[in-house]
């Protein structure tokens, strides 16, 4: 390119780094390909691109080696027995901090005391929802084997204890009842199986459970 002696220093090398065709010139690099009149050049890869999708693979080759098949550098494994053993630090210390979600001692209280405590407090809460006698209102009937979200201790405890699901009007009490008056409501409600209401709302959820 002869035209290139005039040009300064940096344009030489703009033009090395892009080998654009010079404007004005396109008849010499047009292609005979033709879309409804619309014509195709062959234009040249810019060598700036191809320097760098060169770069990217030098880089993925050391990459791979060091990573892959240098065990003395951090690697997947490493990496995933870190992230384990920090996540039982965090776990130990959310159980600390959240005791009450990891009680393991939900137990079933029978005797005549705690029963007549969670009737009271049921009386206190629950009933506008549930009616006195647990056959159901707004909420579901509560002296039926089937359950929406599963009976028997445990669950109902956790239910009371976080609530029902969203938007369905069972908020979660532990806020606002405290751990021993849940496991006495919880059992009063577990001793309403199997009762007949007087005013039974119909059956609803899918999960069976019943005290015996
Ligand atoms: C504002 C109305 C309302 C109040 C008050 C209420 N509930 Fe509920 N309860 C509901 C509704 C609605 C559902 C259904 C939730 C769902 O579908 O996820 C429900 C679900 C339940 C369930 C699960 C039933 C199943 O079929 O799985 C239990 C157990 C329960 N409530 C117990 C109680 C207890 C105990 C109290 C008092 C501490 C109480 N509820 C207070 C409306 C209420």
């Amino acid at each position: 390119m002869s035209s290139n002696k005039n040009l300064t220093g940096w344009q030489r090398f703009m033009q090395m780094m892009t080998k654009a065709n010079e404007l004005g010139k396109e008849d010499e690099i047009m292609t005979d390909h033709n879309y409804d009149g619309i014509k195709e050049l062959d234009n040249v890869l810019p060598p700036w691109w191809k320097y760098g999708f060169y770069i990217t693979i030098i880089i993925a080759i050391y990459y791979t080696f060091q990573v892959f098949y240098n065990p003395e550098n951090y690697n997947q494994k490493m990496e995933y027995e870190a992230e384990v053993k920090q996540s039982k630090i965090e776990l130990e210390a959310y159980k600390k901090a959240n005791p009450e979600l990891f009680k393991t001692d939900i137990k079933l209280l029978t005797d005549a005391t705690s029963l007549e405590a969670g009737k009271k407090a049921y009386n206190t809460f629950c009933v506008a929802c549930h009616m006195a006698d647990g056959g159901g209102g707004i909420g579901p009937n509560l002296t039926d084997d089937k359950w929406i979200l599963g009976g028997g201790m445990e669950i109902i405890f956790h239910t009371i204890s976080e609530g029902g699901r969203p938007g369905k009007g069972m908020v979660a009490w532990k806020s606002s009842i405290n751990l021993e008056q849940r496991q006495q409501i919880s059992s009063f409600v577990v001793s309403l199986q199997g009762t007949t209401p007087a005013n039974p709302k119909a059956a609803e959820g899918d999960i069976t459970w019943s005290k015996q």
